[in-house]
This record gives C-alpha cells, structure tokens and sequence, in this order.
C-alpha cells in the first residue's frame, strides 16, 4: 500500500485539520507538564520538543505511522549490515566506523570490525608520529599545517568538526580545507603553507572526483616545482580512499593510503579515515571520544523505546510539517560559533540523502520527501532572516543548539548568548497578539490613530514550532552524539518516505554534461551541440574571455 493510502496516514491528515488551528500558547496553558511529558535527555544532551504543534495525540498517531512503515525493522537491518542502499547494492554501516562494543558486525558473512580496527591503528601511529613531530617533511621540518583536499562528504565533515572542535586543536598544526575547483580555492590556501611543512591528505572515496584530483594535482605541481624531486610527495602527500589502484596511479605510495569501504557513505564518512585531518588537529584519543559519543547514540537508537527515542522523535516531527502542515524548509540554528559549519553539514547530509522522488523500488512517489535545509549561527541569524520566520508566510521548524559552557568565558558573552537561544523559540511559540501591541503602544504614550496604524505590523502570530537541543559543552564526545542524532532522524524519515536515503544518483548528470562541456570550451570554435540557452552562454562566456 503507498504511504498516503495508509490509515495511520488518513488518521493523520484527520488529526491535522482538527488540531491545526491549536495554539502552542493553550497548549502550555492547559498543562504545566508539558515540558516534563515533551522533553528527553541522554547523557547531558537535552531534546526540549515541547514547543511542537503536537498533542499527545499526534505522537501516537506518528508513532502508529512508524510502525506501519517498520522504522525499526529497517533500522535492525541496518545495524545488521544488509543491503539497505537497494540502488548501489550495499550495506550502510557508518554505525560500525564507531561501534566501541566488541560484538562483531558482519556484511556478507564477515565481520568488519577487524578491518575497523586495523585502519584507525594505522590512523593512531600515523598521527602520533606527526603530532610528536617525529614524521618531518622532505627537508626535515615539522607539520605545521595539513591541507584536506576534498569536496562533499570528503570535506564538509572534516572541516565542520575541526571548527567546532578548534579548542582541542594541536597548538603547532593548523588545518586548511581545499574543495571548490575553482583555482581560488588551492590558490589562498597555499599561499598561507609552506612547502617544507604542509602535509595534503587528498580525501576521495572514489578517488575519481573531478574536483579533488585537479586540486591534488594542483599541490603536487606546487610542491615539485619547489622541491624539483618526486621523492618529495611521499613525505607531503597521504590519501584517504577507497580506490587504492587510483591513489597508486596519482604517484601517492599506497603505504601513505588510508582505506574505508564501500559501506561507507561519502556524507556519513567522517567517522572512517576520512576523520584524518581531524584526528590530526585533536588527536587520535579526542577523535575516538567522538566515535564514542556517536556510538552512545547508536545504542540508544538501537535500543530506546520509540516514544523515548530521540533520533525517531525528531524525525517523526520533521515529517509532522513536511507532510502534513506543507512546510517547506528546515532551520538549523547553532548557538556556538564553533558550529558555524554545522548546518552546511547537515545541508548536505539531509538534503543528499532525502532530496529523492522516487521510493526503493523506482516508483515516483507522491508525498513531500527531504526539506531544504539551511541556517547560520545565532545570534547573526537573527539579525538576518528571522524576521522572516517570525512573520512571514511560511512555516519554518527551526532547531536551536546551544552549550550551556562556553570555551571562551568572556564576561557576560554566554548569559547573553543563552539569553537570546531561550527567548527566540519563545517568541516564535507565543508571537504577540494584537491587544498585547495595542497596550503595548497605548504605554508607550501612542495616541489612538498611531497605536492602529501601527499595531498590525507588530502583531506575531507565534504558534511557530521549534525544538531546543541544550547540552552542556560542546566536546568531541557530545559533538559525536549530537552529529550521530541527526544522522538517524534522517534515516528515520528516509524509511518513512520509502526512499533510499544513501546513494546520490541527482549528481550525476551535471558532473556528465561538465564533462561534454568542458573540451568545447578550448578555442574560439562556435558551440551548437546543446540548446540554445546553452550554445548563447558558451558563445558569451567565449567572448567575455578574449576580452
Ligand atoms: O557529488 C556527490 C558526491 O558523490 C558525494 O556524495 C561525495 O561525498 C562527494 O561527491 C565526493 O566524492 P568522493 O569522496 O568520491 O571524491
């Protein structure tokens, strides 16, 4: 039966247009232990789901429409190594890249976790050579700084948790993260390293993307012409991939390689050796704390009944106003600047996976599958497009992050910080109504005319949902749970939809066209192979060029 014929679905849609006209602020009115009943806590983590357009109701029917869909047989599967990625054929075990319980894991028949373990030993002397200064550089320098050369999940992982992680960062190495194809990319990051010192960990899971191997080739051109002396690379260039033949033709001595596997998804990688730049920057004992955090979730994925289990809670919210109330969007809104790369992680990871029209079995689907995600830092945000999500037309779910213990304890700086974390979702549940503006202008002296002229624009709707994730530092342990939470909602929504959430087919055809575009590009030739929208922009871009 499709996902929309099925009754716990039809129950749904009822229940929606009986509650939809609820409001949060009745909702709280009505019961002080709202909180208490809509909050959930694993280690300090705190997942506070109260200020949700939910009845105790709608979690029963949500979790009626996760049953019906088997989120926890599929979720076992998983945990089990079987074929769940349906499209590539192929196991998805990030789960085993962090898996701290010695039980085996096995994909056809054989345990993994031997080839695990061997890889993050490899990682552990490998780091603890270069952090110890004892792995030198071709003339005898210390690291000082590694440059990832990545794009996708071979970077945004890396760096995301690098950056939230940078107090943990080793005092003598930086880390540099070279993505784009555009040359400007390589070009400002080598201008800041130094040949004698750089250390390139070229990330690619296929060793085949267009991007990353102009970028290393790129760095190895810089590094020889330096050095005039191919012996060089091997002391300044390592690889992380699962294509050793590749990494071998590239001229990297495959001793220098790090592998992972095909179970292994580029955006859910961070875990396997493409963690290297990380391991390098926090060291091999802070990074397998992050393994652990993660693992921390995984268990309690694994095992936490559904109506205390976080990672299905999120998930079945999100598709709460995804399918039911046509929201669009998710906001990702971390107050810790050092997260300021999280919600681009999470761009990619939702929207990767999700971002699918088709169910398992190639059949187009019907329901709304992954939201556009997106945000940016607070309090910045808020500055921004909040004003949009306070008062606009849309729906917007909004997740705030916060730590309750700052790195950095400057003055007043957190208090201030948490301030405005506890009173935006505040504002979005409660908005303001138009007696409380008009007494609001009325005290402010406002004569009768100015106070209704005026009062419309400042009325707030609220009853705009948000969850708060309030945790009390942001370390590599709780990075891990928190990074492993929004993985399994992602999973979680992805089985409800009926989607494979684990290949990424949609890149394909650009990156194929760029490659039938990109020889015609050489010379003045005119182009007519494609439309004309395309010819006429070749032609231009043809032009522009001879100046
Ligand atoms: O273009 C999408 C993608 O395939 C991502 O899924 C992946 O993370 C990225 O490209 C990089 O791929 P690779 O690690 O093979 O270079």
């Amino acid at each position: 039966m499709q996902l929309t014929e099925l009754p716990t679905w039809q129950a749904l849609k009822q229940h929606f247009e009986e509650i939809s006209g609820l409001h949060m602020r009745d909702l709280f009115a009505a019961d002080s232990e709202r909180f208490a009943r809509f909050s959930l806590q694993l280690d300090d983590l705190l997942l506070d789901y109260s200020k949700n357009r939910i009845t105790d109701e709608t979690l029963a029917l949500l979790q009626d429409l996760a049953r019906e869909r088997d989120v926890t047989g599929w979720r076992d599967r998983m945990f089990a190594g079987e074929t769940i990625n349906v499209s590539e054929q192929r196991a998805v075990l990030h789960i085993a890249l962090r898996n701290r319980s010695g039980q085996p894991i096995r994909v056809g028949g054989e345990d993994v976790m031997p080839g695990v373990r061997e890889v993050l030993a490899q990682m552990r002397d490998f780091v603890g050579s270069v952090r110890s200064g004892e792995w030198r550089g071709f003339a005898g320098d210390e690291i000082t700084d590694v440059v990832n050369i990545g794009i996708g999940g071979s970077h945004l992982g890396p760096e995301m948790v690098c950056e939230a992680l940078r107090p943990y960062g080793h005092a003598r190495i930086g880390v540099h993260f070279v993505s784009n194809v555009d040359g400007t990319d390589i070009r400002e990051v080598l201008r800041r390293v130094q040949p004698e010192s750089v250390l390139f960990v070229v990330a690619s899971k296929t060793f085949t993307t267009q991007e990353t191997l102009t970028n290393a080739h790129t760095a190895r051109e810089w590094l020889l012409d330096y050095y005039g002396d191919e012996k060089a690379v091997a002391r300044h260039f390592v690889a992380v991939s699962t294509n050793a033949e590749a990494v071998h033709d590239f001229g990297i001595d495959t001793a220098n390689m790090f592998a992972f596997w095909d179970w292994v998804g580029g955006r859910y990688s961070l875990w396997s050796a493409i963690g290297l730049p990380i391991a390098l920057y926090i060291g091999m004992d802070a990074f397998e704390d992050l393994l652990a955090g993660a693992h921390q979730m995984d268990e309690h994925f694994r095992s936490a009944p559904p109506e205390q289990n976080m990672p299905m809670i999120l998930a079945l919210l999100g598709v709460w106003y995804i399918n039911f109330f046509g929201a669009e969007t998710q906001a990702i809104l971390p107050y810790d600047q050092y997260l300021h790369r999280f919600p681009a992680y999470f761009q990619q990871g939702d929207m990767e996976s999700n971002g699918k029209h088709v169910d398992r079995e190639g059949r187009i689907v019907s329901w709304k599958t992954g939201p556009v995600v997106w945000g940016e830092p607070g309090t910045n945000g808020q500055h921004a497009f909040y004003q949009l999500i306070h008062q606009g037309t849309r729906l917007i779910p909004c997740d705030f992050i916060a730590p309750a213990v700052s790195h950095n304890p400057v003055g007043t700086h957190h208090d201030i910080l948490l301030s405005n974390f506890l009173a935006q979702p505040e504002a979005l549940m409660r908005g303001r109504t138009l007696d409380e503006v008009r007494a609001e202008l009325r005290g402010q002296g406002l004569d009768e005319d100015e106070v209704e002229r005026l009062a419309p624009h400042k009325v707030m709707q609220g009853n705009r949902p948000s969850n708060a994730l309030l945790l009390r530092q942001i370390t590599p342990h709780s990075l891990g749970l928190l990074i492993a939470l929004y993985e399994h909602k992602i999973f979680v929504q992805g089985v409800i939809w009926g989607i494979d959430s684990f290949d990424q087919w949609g890149v394909e055809l650009g990156k194929q066209l760029a490659k039938v575009i990109l020889p015609e590009l050489e010379g003045d030739a005119p182009v007519d192979s494609h439309d004309a929208s395309t010819n006429g922009l070749i032609a231009y871009y043809k032009r522009l060029r001879a100046g």
